[in-house]
């Protein structure tokens, strides 16, 4: 996955040290050249040889190489990186990176860095949690740094909290995240809203809240980091925003919010309101102040501009509008209804009552409430959650990019998870699984499987897991295999779920075998059963994707079925059981499955797309396919497909009609599910019951 990517690993003398050559490691195994540069203390807990044997590549400490007289150019390794990772990075280093103390060469090497840098901070709890080395964080995260942040758990001390670095393994997946998803919202122009307003009462006093702009400012700082021009609208906060991609606009009143914000607002692509704007000012502000009376007094108040319901108003189909929600009582009906009234596409709830979240704290709890459900996140730092509402943001922003500029590269088409449960099998051996997962992951997610031209995000996301059943010494495998699918429904965060299969396979692997598949010369069980579902899932998500889209894969599949009877497997037989591979092939080459491909893209792109737009007529094209499920099952009752589309999507059904849609469309609906599918009676009874 990071093939041809120049990693430099930054190491600094701390204990978490030796994670460094396991960082390394797995570097490397994923194909990165990684240059290792380490601090004359980080000598002290490892050493260069361990590392430079690791890397490949001598590893560089100083900026002279006293035997040769060679001097190692900080600025070359700041040109030659494509990332650079500081892992462990101490208390020193961070305030020598912070402050520009160019004393060694790893500091040096960071300061002529012209690719992103990744920094994962280790030391004691009270160390990390000191002002000084907080300081020194925001002030790097403010440069554009992506900080990794510690773990909590045992440290080096014995104590317990937060300072433990990052596992080598998560390292990589942020790293792999960052280069395989780009940066999130490059190009993109964000307006964010944060903090309070004032409204003046004199000239001396005004209304206002505790508001203390926090979430607002840790949005702003992870949209630029993450490539986006942020132009902030802060009401009166003293927080910095160092990050020279954020563009900020000091206002007091709503009133002065409201103006700049709309102002801004057509020439961007989103609009993220988190300022905790007053809903109401004093009619009149009095020239001077106002002397004391003895007496009670009144101040009259009038309505200030909702700011989000005007820009709900003028939101064009190509903008995406956020708000938040801070309740202290019934918060999700309330955030759903400022989702609906604001015309928002996402509302970020977090509620009062929640210990560590709302105003001051540095962490939230949020729940992300859409159209389509909500999604819940644990208490986490601001930080964290604004990296959470950003994906949620740019996954809304890639599907716009989809819809409105269908532009093709190069990308490879699976994005397979792979697992290889080996628990049920004695005497494991550890080294060919191993070997085997990494060549069946590579196998799957390097291959291009068709001649279509696939953006990065318009991957298709499976699992393919291999259950060992048996093993033998001389290679010969059983495994119980699972694959699944599911497909993005445009415009919203929810997969709907596309293909789903259990199945045996037989095959023989030895370590570091070479996984081949010729279509024409079959002569690998494993990569035989692998090619014929990678290329039913993408047929079938072509299916969704276009009229008459994947019906070559399809057959492709059809062919391999074909072809494949002559090897050992059974599984490849007809007729043997309605539960085997070639069941799926039986019901397409008998045109059962006619029907259900119309299904698959009416059901998808007509229906369950439109419904994130317009729950109704969404609803109604649904409605209307569930007839073709009935086709497709009265031309042919055994079909493997009927009953599986009934099982996989019984609770998609039951929430697409949940306390929606008339009685005689839930009946209509009920009366085809459950002939075809019996079984699953309880859930038939919940549409029609709004259980
Ligand atoms: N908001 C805004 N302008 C306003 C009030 C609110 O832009 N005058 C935005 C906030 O930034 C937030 C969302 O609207 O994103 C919801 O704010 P909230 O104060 O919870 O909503 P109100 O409509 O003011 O409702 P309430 O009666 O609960 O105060």
């Amino acid at each position: 996955m990071l093939k041809g990517k120049k990693i430099v690993l930054g190491v600094t003398g701390s204990i978490a040290a030796y994670k460094s050559a396991l960082l390394v490691r797995l570097l490397v195994k994923e194909g990165a050249e990684v240059q290792v540069v380490m601090t004359p203390a980080a000598k002290e807990f490892i050493t260069p040889l361990t590392m430079a044997t690791l890397s490949g590549r001598p590893v560089l400490c100083d900026f002279f190489d006293t035997n040769s007289g060679n001097w190692h150019s900080h600025v070359e390794l700041g040109l030659w990186g494509d990332a650079m990772i500081i892992a462990p990075a101490t208390a020193a280093t961070l305030g020598k990176m912070a402050n520009g103390v160019a004393d060694n060469l790893l500091v040096t090497t960071y300061l002529s860095m012209k690719a992103p840098v990744f920094i994962a901070p280790a030391m004691d709890l009270d160390m990390y949690s000191h002002p000084s080395t907080q300081r020194n964080i925001d002030i790097l995260r403010g440069y554009g740094n992506n900080m990794i942040e510690p773990a909590s758990g045992e440290l080096a001390s014995h104590l317990c909290g937060k300072g433990r670095m990052e596992e080598p393994e998560n390292i990589v997946a942020r790293i792999k995240d960052f280069f395989f998803s780009g940066r999130l919202l490059t190009g993109k122009k964000v307006l964010i809203t944060a903090g309070p307003t004032y409204e003046k009462i004199d000239p001396v006093r005004f209304i206002g809240n505790y508001s203390s702009g926090k979430m607002g400012f840790a949005i702003a700082q992870e949209c630029a980091s993450q490539g986006a021009d942020v132009t902030l609208v802060a009401g009166p906060v003293s927080i910095a925003t160092p990050h020279p991609s954020i563009k900020r606009i000091n206002v007091e009143s709503a009133q002065q919010m409201y103006n700049t914000a709309t102002e801004a607002f057509p020439q961007c692509d989103t609009a993220i309101l988190c300022a905790a704007v007053a809903d109401y000012r004093p009619s009149s502000v009095a020239e001077k102040k106002i002397k004391r009376t003895g007496e009670g007094m009144t101040i009259e108040l009038e309505a200030n501009p909702d700011i989000a319901a005007s820009l709900g108003k003028i939101k064009r189909d190509d903008q995406r509008l956020v708000g938040f929600a801070l309740e202290t009582n019934d918060g999700e009906n309330n955030a759903r209804e400022k989702l609906a009234k604001k015309n928002l596409d996402f509302i970020v709830l977090n509620s009062l009552t929640d210990k560590g979240a709302g105003f001051a704290v540095d962490t939230n709890k949020v729940t992300i409430i859409d159209k389509e459900g909500e999604t819940r996140y644990p208490l986490k730092s601001k930080s964290e959650v604004a990296r959470d509402i950003v994906k949620h943001l740019s996954k809304l922003l890639l599907v716009l990019l989809f819809i409105l500029l269908p532009v093709s590269l190069d990308a490879q088409e699976l994005n397979a998870v792979v697992n290889l449960n080996t628990s049920k099998i004695q005497g494991t051996n550890t080294e060919v699984f191993e070997s085997l997962k990494d060549a069946l992951s590579e196998f799957i997610n390097n291959r291009k499987w068709t001649t279509y031209n696939y953006e990065d995000y318009e991957r298709v996301s499976c699992n393919f897991t291999f259950i060992v059943d048996e093993y033998s010494d001389a290679g010969e495998f059983s495994v119980t295999l699972m694959v699944q699918s599911t497909r993005p429904v445009y415009g919203s965060s929810y997969n709907s779920p596309l293909f789903m299969y259990e199945d045996k396979v037989r095959f023989n692997y030895q370590s570091h075998d070479r996984l081949e598949f010729n279509e024409d010369n079959l002569d690998n069980n494993l990569t035989a059963v692998i090619a014929f579902y990678a290329y039913l899932i993408l047929g079938l998500d072509m299916d969704a994707m276009g009229e008459m889209g994947g019906s070559d894969l399809l057959t492709k599949a059809q062919n391999i079925a074909n072809n494949a009877q002559n090897l050992s497997d059974t599984g490849w037989r007809a007729g043997s059981g309605n539960s085997n591979r070639f069941s799926i092939i039986d019901d397409y080459m008998n045109g059962a499955l006619e029907p259900i491909r119309q299904l698959m893209y009416r059901y998808h792109r007509l229906g369950l797309d439109t419904m994130y737009k317009n729950a109704d007529a969404g609803r109604k094209v649904i409605t209307e396919t569930f007839a073709l499920l009935n086709e497709a099952y009265a031309n042919r009752p055994l079909a493997y497909f009927t009953k599986l589309f009934t099982e996989y999507k019984q609770d998609e059904f039951v929430n697409i009609y949940f306390k929606k849609g008339t009685s005689e469309e839930k009946q209509s609906v009920v009366k085809i599910l459950s002939e075809i599918n019996p079984s699953l009676s309880t859930s038939w009874d919940k549409i029609l019951k709004d259980r």
